[in-house]
């Protein structure tokens, strides 16, 4: 698709973002569909700065990612009510008022809905049990999400406190990790960096307890092939690998963007050669 003065612009702010798949992942989108639309990357250090230049510039479809999915709050005009119940945004909206020109910013999470797409894959959200290892951001979009599909959840964290903390929010339940081979699970999330490149053999579970769970979902995508799913497989569960819950995140935002529904295998595909 050539560039030309029709072209819608998205992109992604962050930073860093230089290492970013998404622009790899919604640019296939946008040429399987043939639609003139482009997404960029965007290295921004003040949020503010950010959304104000977007409103110049005429974007109209941003991702956010870290360190502003929470700070970007204050920027907008307009936050989704399960975006606002978070406290985190993923995604911008951007839209002209029609009688006043006024650019409107709004913002929403998609980060829940893609977890909850990609466990939906193999399991029954509804009425499950569910350990999250983890109290991050990620941690918190992937526990508000199956609770929201009617999962219990149960948070274990290296650090007790900020666990404890996760869990009280989500009204989940708390486990120190130190007891974590009593619990019995339909799945596993692992939404820590362990087992991230370069530190590939490390695994956020002793492998002999993996046997305790159906289904195994890793956030971590780099590798692909974790030592956490390789071990699950090898015992038996049922795994999803990290590309899903970036995958179906990106899907969601297309979806708010277009209007319609993204291309998932391209979309898929273009994320996998992007890693290798
Ligand atoms: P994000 O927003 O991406 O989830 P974060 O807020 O930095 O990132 O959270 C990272 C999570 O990974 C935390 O739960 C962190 O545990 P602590 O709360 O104890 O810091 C967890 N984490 C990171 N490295 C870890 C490691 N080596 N072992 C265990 N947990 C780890």
């Amino acid at each position: 698709m050539q560039i030309d003065g029709k072209t819608l612009l998205h992109g992604i702010i962050g930073n860093p973002v230089r290492h970013s798949l998404s622009p790899a992942m919604h640019n296939a989108a946008f040429a399987a569909l043939e639609m003139n639309r482009v997404y960029v990357p965007m290295e921004v250090a003040d949020p503010r700065e950010g959304v104000a230049a977007l409103r110049t510039l005429g974007f109209i479809g941003v991702s956010v990612t870290v360190p502003h999915k929470e700070t970007i709050l204050a920027a907008l005009d307009e936050i989704d009510p399960v975006a606002s119940r978070i406290g985190a945004v993923n995604t911008l909206l951007l839209r002209k008022k029609e009688e006043t020109e006024e650019i409107i910013v709004r913002g929403f999470n998609t980060d829940w809905v893609g977890s909850n797409m990609a466990l939906a894959e193999k399991m029954r959200l509804a009425g499950s049990k569910v350990l999250v290892i983890g109290a991050g951001g990620a941690a918190k979009a992937v526990g508000f999400g199956l609770r929201e599909a009617g999962a219990a959840v149960i948070i274990t964290n290296r650090t007790e406190q900020r666990g404890r903390e996760l869990a009280s929010w989500l009204d989940a339940s708390f486990v120190p990790f130190a007891e974590v081979d009593a619990v019995r699970a339909d799945a596993l999330v692992n939404t820590t960096s362990v087992g991230m490149e370069p530190d590939v053999e490390a695994i956020p579970l002793d492998p002999g307890l993996l046997g305790h769970f159906k289904v195994v979902m890793d956030i971590v995508y780099a590798p692909l092939q974790t030592r956490l799913l390789r071990e699950a497989a090898a015992v038996g569960c049922q795994t999803i690998d990290g590309l899903a819950m970036l995958l179906y995140q990106g899907a969601a935002q297309f979806r708010i963007w277009t209007g319609i529904q993204p291309p998932l295998d391209v979309m898929r595909r273009a994320l996998e050669e992007e890693l290798c």
